[in-house]
């Protein structure tokens, strides 16, 4: 059997993500040549490497063979001509383009014709950095996340100018130590900044909305949709000064596009130094590093003389009938005087349907139909609702085992607001072939963690719903970040999966 050799990888960079990119080729059977023009910091980052590949022989997570082999392929670089032996350089260094393109042109000079220069930028386009390069069609972007060793995903980003053959071999190199890569084009945000920009933007606007507290966002973006983390404890983990320049750029770079227009919340609250974790107070307060839960407020009491009228169109018609059957409660089919109305809008707010269906907006209490097999329900209903009918709403969901979130009027509550603004992004990532639909779900499932990638998802919930809900919330607020995507559009029209390419 021929051994497949090894391409001789060069790192630029020694900081955070230059010390996991060495880390991961070196385990891997890389040699690896680290180079940083501080030397200190190659220094502290070959000990902090050799530590951790000890750690990790010490824990039986790798071999100690493979132990001692990773630590043979680590090598010091102490001046840019070392990496000249390198089959290719990856440049980790600070996310400046003046500074990355002079590194960029100070390796053309030192490297091999055939060698392939990458950059791990997470903002900068690859063709702005490669229009200093004699060879633009040998860079590439390779974009790890951190921490790279256990990050699975890795961005190749290819350029108007990035040849092909340099896109595979950067594709297999990734492959060949076990990661996964994904092929993105160079456009803001690239695949995994651009489609996660729906949570933290619909996120805000909900709260700028004062729908719902910090609180009660997150909690039903955990719960009831599955999300590993809500918004804002996303932002306060990354740092609301971080996130807030990425909203800005990714807003900027798309020209303003509505879709990711940033939330004039953010701005004061980063000149209040309310960053989040690191400085102990962000959306929520910290101590000692943990956060700081609400105290949980009072249940409400059920009044069992009222009776209670299901809109015919709500989805869960029947459960429903039987959840508050089974609570006791009346349910008529003709309304009293004093029924409470219970509604199940998509897309639309309480005040909306009241209008459009002639109800009486004082006794609507709308009850959300997505994620209704979830144990956390939310409820929604007008400024003019008697509070006893929404009390009453809630007191039986809560005697039937769920725990309830009651929010002010919404087009959309808070989930299908947050779930169909992701998937009409990832249908316009898909509509501008920025990547293949398979590599939209890919990369937002590994570099997000979300519990589905964004198109099976509207798969699972139904194609139609979500452009209902995006129709809806277009009608009522009239913003064009809502408009349909018509690639998304299409697809529910022809009834065909959103995993479906042109
Ligand atoms: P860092 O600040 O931890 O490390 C940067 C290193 O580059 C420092 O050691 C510095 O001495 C060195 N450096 C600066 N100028 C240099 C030059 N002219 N020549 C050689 N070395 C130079 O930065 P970090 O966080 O590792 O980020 C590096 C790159 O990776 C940036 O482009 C960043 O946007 C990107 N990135 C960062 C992620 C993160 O979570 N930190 C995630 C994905 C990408």
């Amino acid at each position: 059997m021929v051994n497949e050799k090894k391409q001789v990888v060069g790192v630029i960079g020694a900081g955070t993500m230059g010390r996991g990119i060495v880390q991961l080729f070196a385990q891997n059977g890389h040699q690896v040549h680290l180079y940083d023009s501080a030397q200190e910091a190659v220094l502290s980052a070959m000990s902090s490497i050799l530590q951790m590949i000890d750690k990790l022989a010490n824990k039986g997570r790798i071999e100690q063979s493979t132990a001692t082999i990773a630590k043979n392929n680590l090598n010091h670089a102490e001046h840019i001509k070392d990496l000249a032996v390198c089959d290719i350089v990856i440049e980790a260094i600070v996310e400046n383009i003046d500074i990355k393109r002079s590194v960029f042109q100070q390796l053309e000079e030192v490297v091999s014709a055939n060698c392939i220069l990458a950059s791990n930028t997470s903002s900068l386009l690859i063709a702005d950095i490669s229009a200093a390069c004699t060879l633009p069609n040998r860079v590439v972007g390779m974009h790890f996340f951190n921490p790279v060793p256990l990050m699975k995903l890795v961005e190749i980003i290819s350029s108007v100018r990035t040849s092909e053959n340099t896109l595979i071999t950067a594709q297999n190199l990734i492959n060949s130590v076990g990661h996964v890569a994904v092929l993105a084009k160079d456009q803001p945000g690239f695949l995994v900044n651009h489609a996660g920009r729906g949570l933290y933007t619909e996120g805000l606007r909900i709260l700028e909305e004062q729908v719902a507290s910090v609180a009660d966002i997150d909690q039903v973006l955990r719960e009831a949709c599955g999300f590993k983390m809500g918004p804002f404890e996303l932002l306060d983990l990354t740092g609301l000064d971080v996130s807030g320049k990425v909203m800005e750029s990714i807003y900027q770079q798309f020209q303003q596009e509505a879709m990711f227009r940033p939330s004039t919340l953010v701005p004061p609250r980063i000149a209040a130094n309310l960053l989040g974790r690191k400085t102990g107070e962000g959306w929520y307060q910290y101590e000692d590093g943990k956060k700081v839960e609400d105290k949980l407020s009072s249940l409400p009491v059920l009044s069992e003389s009222l009776s209670i009228w299901i809109d015919p169109d709500a989805d869960e018609y029947a459960d429903l009938r039987d959840l508050f059957s089974e609570a006791g409660i009346s349910v008529v089919t003709e309304a009293k005087q004093d029924s409470i109305l219970v509604i199940q809008p998509w897309g639309k707010d309480v005040s909306q349907v009241c209008e459009d269906k002639g109800l009486d907006a004082t006794r609507v209490v709308a009850i959300d139909p997505l994620f209704k097999e979830s144990k956390r329900r939310t409820i929604m209903s007008t400024m003019i609702v008697q509070p006893e009918y929404i009390a009453n709403i809630h007191a039986s969901l809560v005697r039937s085992g769920h725990s309830v979130t009651v929010i002010k009027d919404s087009p959309g509550f808070i989930s299908q607001r947050v779930l169909a603004v992701i998937i009409n992004i990832a249908s316009n990532i898909a509509q501008r072939g920025v990547a293949s639909v398979t590599d939209i779900d890919i990369a937002v499932k590994f570099g997000l963690g979300y519990p589905h990638g964004p198109l099976s998802w509207g798969d699972k919930v139904g194609t139609q719903n979500i452009v209902k809900i995006l129709d809806g919330l277009f009608e009522v607020t009239r913003d064009p970040r809502y408009r349909t995507s018509m690639w998304l559009r299409r697809r529910a029209q022809l009834n065909v999966s959103l995993l479906t390419e042109d």
